[in-house]
């Protein structure tokens, strides 16, 4: 009895200690919109917590009060204390007005702070006066990131895993889905919203100052789910005007033996599923994606073209430098040479990273190509 209530406390709490990764903790808001949500979430958790308790310790009084006693018989035998039933409430009027009247006041109460700050948030939305816009593209098992910056359809910059926005300004997403359902969710600095294929749903994100923050799919999407993961990267305004100089650059062709080897390694072994803008093979001719033969179902790959000046890759999981901001070599050879190994993959190859039986010395030489692409972000690259 006593190990069981010793169970009883203790689950809670290890539960919660799982619990310490603050930078996905919805009490740290770290933008205008998560700071609305974050003024609304105290009062109505606390309402929550308020009726929680009152209800366990009404169950409990109630539990010890009115259980079955046992007392010593005239013949020395146990036997039940008998009681009376219970006096019958079914029908009763006044109770049936109080429990439906208290609960309405208290959803009435919590309305009172909710609506507004609904209004504040879809309100910002309708406003059009959103500095960027950004379409999001959830698929098993990543997001990919387009940025149009002209009147044409075209994007001008595809990219995937770090969202890059300016910091101090409202972005707009439009989250669509390649797929199945994803559903995007950036803790500090936005509520969350699902990803549906065939539909596009607006989501205001605002970060307040630049910086990191962690993003994790939030809606069941298959084998790879709970490794899906995102970074938000809000600049200053002059880094980010730098970014999007960067990003609208082509492929250059490095000078480096080994990393054109890597070049041509990629043009037969990756290019069926990867772009990288203006990559040519070695005699000059511009590599092009053949969707119709490529495998996925999404029919798209993270574009590589400055694959270098993301902090993260294989869905968000792994970081591509090192704290000293070396690149991350063991996890990218890797990812190369048994990608499974460290995210699930479908073994049809359907979506996902296959298993490409890549030799070492491919992979060698296809990690000398990949770090030409694009440039470090600050304080990386080593
Ligand atoms: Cu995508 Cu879960």
């Amino acid at each position: 009895m006593r190990r069981r209530l010793l169970l009883v406390v203790l689950a809670p709490i290890l539960f919660l200690g799982a619990c310490t990764d603050e930078r996905q903790d919805v009490w740290s808001p770290e933008g205008e919109f998560t700071e609305k949500i974050d003024g609304i979430q105290w009062g109505v958790f606390a309402a929550a917590y308020a009726v929680g308790l009152l209800v366990a310790v009404a169950f409990v009084f109630i539990v010890i009060r009115y259980r079955v006693r046992k007392r010593k018989g005239p013949d020395g035998e146990e036997e039940e204390v008998e009681r009376p039933d219970p006096v019958q409430v079914h029908g009763n009027f006044r109770l049936e007005i109080a429990w439906t009247v208290i609960p309405a006041a208290i959803l009435a109460a919590v309305a009172l702070f909710s609506v507004p700050a609904i209004f504040a948030i879809r309100g910002a939305q309708a406003s059009d006066d959103q500095d960027f816009s950004v379409t999001v593209f959830g698929q098993q098992w990543w997001w990919a990131y387009e940025y149009n910056l002209d009147d044409d359809p075209e994007p001008e910059i595809i990219t995937a895993n770090d969202l890059v926005i300016p910091a101090g300004h409202d972005i707009e997403l439009a989250l669509e889905s390649r797929d199945v359902v994803h559903s995007f969710w950036v803790p500090a600095l936005a509520g969350t919203l699902d990803v549906v294929p065939g539909r596009t749903h607006d989501l205001l994100i605002e970060a307040a100052e630049p910086g990191v923050y962690d993003s994790q799919c939030k809606e069941y999407c298959g084998l790879a789910h709970a490794y899906m993961r995102a970074r938000v990267v809000a600049l200053s305004d002059s880094e980010f005007a730098t970014w999007l100089d960067q990003q609208q650059e082509g492929w250059q062709e490095p000078d480096d033996p080994e990393a054109l080897a890597g070049r041509d390694v990629f043009v037969s072994r990756c290019a069926q599923c990867h772009v990288i803008n203006g990559l040519q093979d070695a005699d000059g001719n511009e590599v092009e994606l053949d969707v119709d033969a490529m495998p996925l179902l999404s029919k798209h790959a993270p574009n590589l073209t400055h694959l270098m000046s993301r902090g993260v890759f294989a869905s968000g999981l792994l970081p591509l430098y090192d704290e000293d901001g070396n690149l991350n070599r063991p996890d990218l050879e890797q990812w190369l040479r048994n990608p499974s190994s460290l995210v699930p993959q479908r073994p049809d190859n359907e979506q996902g990273m296959p298993d490409l039986g890549l030799t070492e010395g491919e992979i060698d030489q296809l990690v000398a190509f990949l770090q030409t692409l694009g440039e470090p972000p600050p304080g990386a690259g080593g």
